[in-house]
């Protein structure tokens, strides 16, 4: 019998959810923070901890049978996964912020305006969508500084709690997507009969919660 791989963050907001998720499954192994690969002692299973931003192209490739992942990064790499179960944690959304002092009220004063972001690909289809044209600078972290910095006159970053934008001084201006975590994997698995099994307990963990 083949050894299944389920891919999650290895740090991020989804970790720490997504490891209690798998132990509630009854699922035995170490939780390495030093380690990439972690084997499931009661299970044929193997954890890849990964950044979060590969899940999806790992689990497209082959390379990983399932994946745990934020729904906003699914969308930004435009990959061909199936959606097998929305997981109920790392609820968040897609937002565009601006400087607390900023002017703008409206989303057409984003015209012509540069705005930072890790997310080019949903922010430039939500733009074209509204007839906007900006200038979006892809950048691959620390977005929120950005403004400060004179690098860009607006951001599109995730925001959970709202903190990081008030601590970088900017507010929220307008809403792009809601994301949460998901569970993904792939169209004619050959390992379908374990896939099935990992996704009942899954689901009855999930269903226990409610
Ligand atoms: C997101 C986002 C912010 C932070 C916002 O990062 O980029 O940095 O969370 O959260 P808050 O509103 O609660 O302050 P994420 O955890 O997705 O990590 P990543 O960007 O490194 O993938
Ligand atoms: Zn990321
Ligand atoms: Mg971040």
């Amino acid at each position: 019998m083949k050894t299944l791989k389920i891919a999650i963050q290895k740090s991020g907001r989804l970790n720490e959810k997504s490891v209690e998720l798998l132990k509630n499954c009854g699922l035995n192994f170490e939780n390495y923070k030093s380690s990439l690969i972690s084997p499931v002692s009661n299970f044929p299973l193997e954890i890849l901890f990964l950044r979060d931003d590969d899940i999806p192209e790992y689990v497209q490739d082959g390379i990983a049978d399932l994946g745990i992942v934020g729904e906003n990064v699914i969308q930004e790499t435009e990959v061909e996964v199936s959606y097998l179960q929305k997981l109920g944690f790392g609820k968040c959304s897609l937002k565009i912020a601006v400087p607390n002092n900023n002017t703008i009220d409206d989303l057409q004063q984003l015209n012509g305006r540069s705005i930072a972001t890790t997310y080019p690909v949903i922010l430039g289809k939500f733009l074209k969508e509204k007839g906007i044209t900006s200038d979006i600078r892809t950048i691959s972290g620390s977005v929120e500084i950005s403004p400060g910095l004179g690098l860009s006159d607006a951001i599109c970053d995730l925001v959970s709690t709202g903190g990081t934008l008030k601590s970088n001084g900017l507010k929220p201006f307008a809403d792009v997507m809601s994301s949460e975590a998901v569970l993904i994997g792939r169209k004619g698995s050959e390992n379908e009969d374990l896939v099935q099994e990992l996704i009942q307990r899954i689901q009855s963990v999930l269903r226990a919660k409610e």
